[in-house]
């Protein structure tokens, strides 16, 4: 089934200048990146974005994180788009991730792990609608 999934290239790769490494890899892997915006988050939108580990021990130096640099925001497209990015991303831990994922070629640490996808259809909605309005969208 075609799905559409929310992804961020987050500020541990857009400071190395990995944008376009990445998103070779998430197009090799058949995804159509669909919508993209590079943008500099605030703390409310990094808080909301993440609330729902708002509880976490990491979640304060996770929100400092997100916002000291721009990120990518993007849409991707394509079949099975949100398991099919997760398995691209690979684990949240780069330690644990797979060989050829994006985490274990480019990540730095848990925390800094280059990456973020949808974990589910249903989020995947509620993040694009975040940042992407149906007109900015091109499938
Ligand atoms: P999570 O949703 O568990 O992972 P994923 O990004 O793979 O969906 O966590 C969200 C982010 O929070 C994760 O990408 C990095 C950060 N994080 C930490 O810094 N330390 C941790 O122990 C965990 C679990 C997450």
């Amino acid at each position: 089934m075609t799905e559409r999934t929310f992804s961020i290239i987050k500020p541990d790769a857009t400071r190395r200048n990995l944008t376009g490494k990445i998103n070779a890899v998430i197009e090799d892997a058949g995804l159509r990146i669909v919508a993209q915006r590079r943008v500099k988050l605030s703390e409310e939108q990094a808080k909301k974005f993440y609330a729902v580990h708002a509880e976490r021990p990491f979640y304060g130096e996770l929100v400092a994180q997100m916002t000291a640099e721009p990120v990518v925001v993007q849409v991707l497209e394509g079949d099975n788009a949100v398991a099919r990015y997760r398995e691209v991303m690979g684990a949240t831990n780069p330690e644990q991730a797979a060989e050829g994922t994006i985490r274990k070629s480019f990540a730095l640490s848990i925390g800094e792990n280059s990456v973020h996808g949808s974990d589910s259809l249903e989020n995947a909605k509620i993040e694009i609608e975040q940042f992407f309005t149906d007109d900015q969208i091109v499938g």
